[in-house]
């Protein structure tokens, strides 16, 4: 590059000054004017002006790598701490989202709940899974008390979780086994909390004693009376005090009919034993039939096959129980329940007392319509259990298609906790749902048009390709709106990942290779063409094998 000389330094600084205001002149009449259309278009009526300008993509990336394109690098609008559950729908920005950790790190709800709604088909079940399975990479140990699809079994087993298949014929719940609370009130005793010690026994007691009076009142359809109940809970500290090893609901009903003198002081037999038998009739006839393979089965009056474990992810599949089965429905889940917020108070327990780590548990209630309308008592199971998750330290997933499922129970004051699950609910996230949804839905979730709008748009079916002969994908498949009480709602669209598509797949039945299983022994109808193949196939190999 030549060197700039003095002389042309300053030829060039003066001589445009002294000319220039002639020369832009000319320049400005010699070229004709462009005009460019602005950011929103060319402004004005019939000229294609934009009303609304698309937001630029959003990406993530390190302070370190990010500040490099200052001044374009902003704060994300979303939060960024939970499980990474897909894209904002709008910016494309990554969104994190599960119950326990905007709760517990975050501070963004006021309890570690969330309440998902949508249509079925929409992904709710493969979200919730979602932040059940990227919860466990946190420490967080899903619990899947009562899989009624079963949505969830894969998942556990990739987890290296606990399978507790429960139904009639394929495995026992006794519901009078404290399950681990005996040895744990022992390690509280041996280190001296006492106080400890004593919550762990009396909750194991409630809690069998709870489930007697559950059992007989899906039985009876009615509740037991005050009486029955006073000789239950007897017989329980009577049967603990003289039963070696784990009493079933057999020793129980041994002991109300041997009659011990506790148990008679609370029946009020007023010391006649025909009085006494009169009294307990009732009670003894339910026990029998809750014994001997009644309607509920036996399902309950045997030793429990598979024990919880406390420390790894667990399901209870519980998908063979017929949908028409209501009763014995009702009865597995609060069985299930049971079990599992017992495992949960014994952890819980343990940590207090320092003897163990402090263990998080994210209990999911998929399929809540079926299970609230499966029989008494369940919404005020649930209802104690989303009062109670935040002191429990347990958070909670419920997962339901649409409001007025809730509101279609039988009771008004059932109807009223329904709604109160939503209301109380720490976040909810919903998916596409009809327009006649919205004002039970604003109701209990203050929502915008704009939201309400979007919700409507992803009910929609797939379309129909004629190309190809099938339905196309659900539009609202995989989007969410993420709300919490009044703040904008987050529209989310969850991705799912390569090693995910194997656990998700909730339509196997459906699937050819399942419709037509591949020929084995115990199989031999199916495919019998294949089986000649596999023959002449392995004449030809006997063949090849012979000729060499
Ligand atoms: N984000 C997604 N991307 C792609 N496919 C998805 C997504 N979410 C769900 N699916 C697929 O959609 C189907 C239904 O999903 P899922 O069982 O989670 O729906 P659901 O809302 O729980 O339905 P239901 O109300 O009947 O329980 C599944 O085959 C699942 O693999
Ligand atoms: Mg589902």
């Amino acid at each position: 590059m030549p060197a700039i000389t003095e002389g042309r330094r300053s030829s060039n600084r003066k001589v445009p000054k002294a000319k220039k205001p002639k020369q832009l002149k000319d320049v400005q009449e010699r070229r004709p004017t462009v005009r460019r259309p602005g950011p929103r278009g060319w402004l004005g009526r019939g000229r294609g002006e934009a009303n609304v300008i698309q937001p630029v993509d959003e990406w993530r990336g390190t302070t370190i790598q990010v500040c490099g394109l200052h001044p374009f690098s902003v704060g994300t609008g979303t939060p960024m701490i939970g499980v990474p559950l897909g894209l904002q729908l709008f910016t494309g920005a990554t969104v994190c989202a599960d119950p326990i950790s905007w709760f517990q790190d975050a501070g963004l709800i006021s309890n570690p709940s969330v309440f998902v709604l949508g249509l079925p088909g929409l992904g709710k079940s493969t979200l919730v899974r979602r932040m059940a399975a990227g919860g466990a990479g946190m420490g967080n140990l899903p619990l899947i008390l009562g899989d009624l699809k079963p949505d969830y079994v894969d998942m556990i087993r990739a987890l290296g979780g606990q399978v507790i298949t429960l139904g009639r014929g394929r495995g026992h719940l006794n519901i009078l086994d404290p399950g681990e609370a005996t040895a744990a009130a022992e390690r509280l005793r041996v280190a001296g909390k006492e106080k400890e010690r004593q919550q762990v026994l009396a909750d194991a007691h409630g809690r069998r004693h709870t489930m007697v009076s559950a059992l007989l009142t899906i039985l009876r359809k009615e509740p037991p009376t005050d009486r029955e109940e006073s000789i239950v809970d007897r017989a329980l500290k009577v049967l603990d005090e003289t039963h070696e090893g784990v009493p079933v609901l057999g020793d129980l009903l041994r002991v109300i009919q041997d009659a011990p003198p506790e148990v008679r002081a609370v029946a009020l037999d007023r010391g006649d034993d025909t009085r006494y038998r009169a009294i307990t009739e009732d009670l003894e006839a339910s026990l029998i039939s809750l014994t001997s393979g009644g309607r509920l089965g036996e399902t309950f009056a045997h030793h429990t096959d598979v024990p919880m474990l406390r420390d790894r992810p667990v399901v209870y599949d519980v998908s063979s129980i017929d949908d028409s089965d209501t009763d014995m429905q009702a009865a597995m889940l609060l069985a299930c329940w049971s079990a599992g917020f017992g495992t949960v108070n014994i952890a819980n327990a343990l940590a207090d007392a320092g003897l163990e780590p402090r263990r998080h548990y994210l209990v999911v209630l998929d399929e809540l319509w079926r299970a609230l309308r499966s029989g008494r008592g369940m919404v005020d199971r649930v209802d104690a259990l989303t009062r109670l998750n935040r002191q429990r330290g347990v958070g909670l997933a419920m997962i339901s298609h649409t409001m007025s499922d809730l509101l279609a129970l039988p009771s008004e004051s059932d109807r009223m906790k329904a709604r109160g699950f939503v209301e109380r609910a720490g976040m909810v996230i919903a998916g596409g749902l009809p327009g006649a949804e919205m004002p039970m839905l604003t109701s209990a979730v203050p929502l915008s048009r704009a939201e309400q709008e979007l919700l409507t748009s992803w009910q929609d079916p797939g379309a129909w390709d004629t190309g190809t002969g099938r339905e196309t994908e659900p539009p609202g498949r995989g989007k969410f709106l993420i709300k919490v009480g009044g703040h904008p709602g987050i529209p989310v669209k969850v991705e799912l990942i390569e090693s995910e598509r194997a656990i998700n797949d909730t339509n196997k039945l459906w699937h050819p290779e399942t419709v037509f299983p591949e020929p084995d022994e115990s199989n031999p109808v199916f495919g019998l063409d294949n089986a000649g193949n596999v023959d002449t196939k392995s004449g030809g190999v006997g063949l090849e094998e012979g000729a060499a």
